[in-house]
């Protein structure tokens, strides 16, 4: 680390066969379980729903859980033994996925690796990838801001477009975007903005909101901090579930309210990425798939 505590990397650290990524995207959070991987899973279902090519990295080495949540536990990564490249299992939409857990003999095996084996492996692993032209990769980290995310964010840090921090509107969440900020900084890699999840509960029996765990918090924040708001998630027990069937809650549930948050989410990191997802062609990005239930209105 250098004296103005900026985390940088030789020049000759490998590549990582991204080249060929027009926008590369980390999803962080100095806190665990607050929903980083439903987040990175729906950005990536939402980019592929509005027709644009889409991968996910599972940087989770401890603790993956995306192939569980696009219902592509136990799959395989296909390799190329002659040329040692390794090719993404491929999901719902077409996205692209590459997780360790594809490289685990089960979905429960614990990976015990410390650090610097973690490091190897990575570099390897990550090297190996063929992802082939895509539009977005969106790379899910582990939990905090410490060893594990800093291990994988680092072997991506040059290659990195932006970060899109994920928070809960807790009292917490202050110490948690702000972590987050930071991480992003020492590794010289732009907030995206910052995604508020679980900001409420919409009862439909009452037809009453509820700020379960606060309200508002991370939209402050953001505005204190000067980073981009980029909308709230609500508390939906349906998110669960299809978490936990592995079926991505948009393709599912397209027509909820919900989806509609997360669509808005989804369409201003396109806005905000159109120079580099299309070459500045204004809505280019926004090919003609919608979601169930969507109108054709607001067409760029
Ligand atoms: N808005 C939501 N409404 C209901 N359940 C949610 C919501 N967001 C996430 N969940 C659920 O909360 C749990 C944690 O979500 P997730 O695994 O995405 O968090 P994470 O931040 O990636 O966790 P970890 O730090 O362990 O990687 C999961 O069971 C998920 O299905
Ligand atoms: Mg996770």
């Amino acid at each position: 680390m250098s004296r103005n505590g900026k985390i940088t990397v030789s020049i000759r650290q490998p590549r990582l066969g991204l080249d060929s990524v027009k926008l590369k995207l980390m999803v962080v959070s100095g806190k665990g379980g607050v929903g980083k991987s439903f987040v990175t899973s729906s950005v990536a279902t939402g980019m592929a729903l509005r027709g644009l090519r889409v991968g996910i990295l599972d940087g989770d080495v401890y603790g993956p859980t995306i192939p569980k949540m696009l219902g592509l536990s136990g799959t395989t990564l296909q390799a190329d033994e002659s040329t040692g490249k390794i090719y993404p299992v491929v999901g719902p939409l077409g996205i692209k996925v590459v997780s360790i857990e594809f490289a685990l003999p089960s979905d429960e095996t614990a990976v015990i690796w410390r650090a610097p084996l973690v490091n190897r492996a990575l570099e390897e692993f990550l090297g190996s990838v063929e992802w082939g032209e895509l539009d977005a990769l969106v790379i899910d980290l582990p939990p905090g801001t410490g060893d594990a995310p800093l291990t994988i964010a680092q072997k991506l840090q040059n290659d990195l477009d932006g970060s899109i921090i994920v928070t809960i509107p807790s009292e917490i969440s202050r110490r948690i975007v702000l972590k987050s900020i930071d991480f992003s900084a020492k590794l010289n890699v732009p907030v995206a903005g910052i995604v508020e999840n679980m900001c409420c509960f919409y009862c439909p029996e009452s037809g009453k909101t509820y700020y379960v765990f606060g309200r508002g918090a991370g939209e402050r924040i953001a505005a204190e901090k000067g980073v981009r708001f980029l909308g709230s998630i609500p508390l939906d027990p349906r998110i669960g579930e299809c978490n936990d069937r592995g079926e991505p809650y948009l393709l599912k549930h397209g027509d909820s309210e919900t989806a509609k948050r997360i669509m808005a989410i989804v369409d201003g990191l396109i806005e905000l990425y159109r120079d580099k997802l299309v070459g500045g062609k204004r809505g280019g990005a926004r090919r003609l798939l919608r979601l169930p239930g969507e109108g054709s209105e607001g067409e760029a």
